[in-house]
Parts: structure tokens; C-alpha cells; sequence
């Protein structure tokens, strides 16, 4: 008997098979064979960000049940719908919920559509979630350019892209100091002052934890020490594929609550106040997300 084969057991160290090559190319076909639309930027939408999915124009819509290959989102605030269209003039798809480490899923099923829209001529993804303010100088309804990321479940291993390396997707040791893309940073900011907002783009550092838990008071000031600006439960492992496979990527995180760094304080973070501050910024962020992709030319990366 011989030892058990390493493409057979999952990220997370169970049985469950990885996706091949051609899984991933089957959902792309059978996607691109559904819809005449061809779009160059994928939109991941966090916690009570989906309205965003709602201003597509010439919609076209696919339930997650319904595209092969695809896992299903569990979260409330999270519904689970691919939307293929325009945002502006902009042709895209946006994930309206997208999939959470905490939810059982091993990295390499919460970055599957990454892949999936590489494959379909994506050449941008615009990753937003909702965060936790670590800074003090943010408030909530902030809206945070993300800068760089710290991988807190890579530190222990938990990386989308452990195991063996396709080289069809890319390297085996991609670099992530230039994750972020500046130039569309610069865009963002450009936007922002078209908004007349009050209150100032902030720019910074996200960094993802395992959740589901919010987190203690000592983690919080030891994330603050690390040099993050919000906290949050997403969007490292996608930002991470997409870097991979060649994607251009930037990112938003909308601060929904202060994190607690004081054994004073008698509040607590919970879900639904996060999911009440997505509502309340979700139209100054869809009214910026617009504004934003009028302005985005393509990148001249075409798979
Ligand atoms: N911590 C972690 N994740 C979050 C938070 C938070 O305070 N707020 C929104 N998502």
C-alpha cells in the first residue's frame, strides 16, 4: 500500500479533490456559451456590498446552483448570484456573495471563480469587503483603498495556492509586493475627489484573519502593532490567485464598525451592524465603483 497521493487531499488537509485544469475550463465554457457578455472586469462584492450587482445595466444573471462547478454561499447578506453586464460602460461580472474560509470551504474552492474569469478575458478584479476599523484616524462608513494585505492564515500554511503548481495559471513563486495595482490606486483617488465627499479616501494596509469570530482586544491591538488599517475575513486568498494567474487587482474595504481596543469599552462588533453599515455607504460605494470603472482602460494582459 502506498502513501496516500497529495493531489487527492484538499488546503485544509481533508480527502476532497482539487479542481483540474479542465473543471476550471469546463465553468468558463459553459459560462461563455450562456452569455453573450464579455467582461473584462470581475467585481467581488463583501457583506452587504451586493447592491452594487443591482446597478448592472443589460443584466444577465446565474444562481451559483446553477453553473457547474460552483460552491454555494451560506451567509445572510451574501445571496449568491454571478451578474454579467455594465457597470458604467465597463463590461463586467460581479460576484454577488462570494465564499468564506469560515464556511468549511478550503481556499481553493473560495478562489475558484477567480480562475473561472481569468479563463473567460477577465483582465481586472475589483475586490471590496466590509472591515473592521483598526485605524484609529477611520471612522465607519470610511471607505479604505487597499494599499497591501497581510496573509494571517498564510503565516501558519493556509495559502490557495499550496500544493502543486499549474503552470497554465503561473508561476510557482509569484511576488505579491505589487498585489495592488497603482496606477488604478491613483484612479481611485482621482474619483474620489469627483465625488465632493467630506470625508477623505483613506488608503492602508487589510489584513484577513480566519474568523468566524471577531476578534479579542489583545488581538486587536497586536494587528494594530503589525501595521493593519482594517480587519477582515476575505479577500486575501482571491487577491492572491488573481495575482497568479496575471490579474490586475484593486480593492476597497468599507469600515463598518471601530475595532475595540480597550477593556473599557462596553461595545461589541456583530454581524448585523456590519451588515447595516454596508447598506448605509453601499450607494456612496456604487456611486465611486462607477465613476471609477468610466475610467479604467483595459490592461493589455488578455489570457
Ligand atoms: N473584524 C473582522 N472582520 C470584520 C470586522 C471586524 O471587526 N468588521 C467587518 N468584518
Amino acid at each position: 500500500m502506498g502513501l496516500r497521493p497529495a493531489q487527492g487531499e484538499g488546503a485544509d488537509g481533508t480527502m476532497e479533490k482539487e479542481f483540474t485544469y479542465e473543471d476550471y475550463q469546463h465553468t468558463a465554457e459553459w459560462l461563455l456559451s450562456h452569455t453573450k457578455h464579455r467582461p473584462q472586469v470581475a467585481v467581488i462584492c463583501g457583506s452587504g456590498l451586493g447592491g452594487l450587482a443591482d446597478t448592472v445595466t443589460q443584466a444577465q444573471s446565474f444562481n451559483y446552483s446553477e453553473i457547474p462547478n460552483f460552491p454555494q454561499s451560506t451567509v445572510p447578506g451574501h445571496v449568491g448570484r454571478l451578474v454579467f453586464g455594465y457597470l458604467k460602460d465597463c463590461p463586467c461580472v460581479v460576484m454577488q456573495g462570494r465564499f468564506h474560509y469560515y464556511e468549511g470551504y478550503p481556499l481553493w474552492k473560495v478562489t475558484f471563480p477567480v480562475r473561472v474569469f481569468r479563463l473567460m478575458g477577465v483582465d481586472t478584479l475589483l475586490v471590496t469587503n466590509a472591515a473592521g476599523g483598526l485605524n484609529p484616524n477611520f471612522e465607519v462608513g470610511d471607505i479604505m483603498l487597499i494599499r497591501d494585505h497581510i496573509n494571517m492564515p498564510g503565516f501558519c500554511g493556509q495559502n490557495p495556492l499550496r500544493g502543486p503548481n499549474d503552470e497554465r495559471f503561473g508561476h510557482r513563486f509569484p511576488a505579491m509586493s505589487d498585489a495592488y495595482d497603482r496606477n488604478l490606486m491613483q484612479k481611485a483617488h482621482s474619483a474620489w475627489k469627483q465625488m465632493g465627499e467630506q470625508r477623505e479616501l483613506q488608503e492602508g494596509t487589510y489584513v484577513m484573519l480566519g474568523g468566524p469570530n471577531f476578534e479579542t482586544i489583545a488581538e486587536s491591538r497586536l494587528l494594530r502593532k503589525l501595521g493593519a488599517d482594517a480587519v477582515g475575513m476575505s479577500t486575501v486568498p482571491e487577491v492572491i490567485v488573481a495575482r497568479h494567474c496575471g490579474l490586475r487587482v484593486f480593492g476597497f474595504s468599507l469600515i463598518t464598525n471601530k475595532v475595540i481596543m480597550n477593556y473599557e469599552s462596553l461595545e461589541k462588533a456583530n454581524h448585523e451592524e456590519v451588515l447595516e453599515s454596508g447598506k448605509q455607504a453601499a450607494r456612496k460605494l456604487e456611486q465611486f465603483v462607477s465613476i471609477l470603472l468610466a475610467s479604467i482602460p483595459p490592461s493589455g494582459n488578455a489570457i
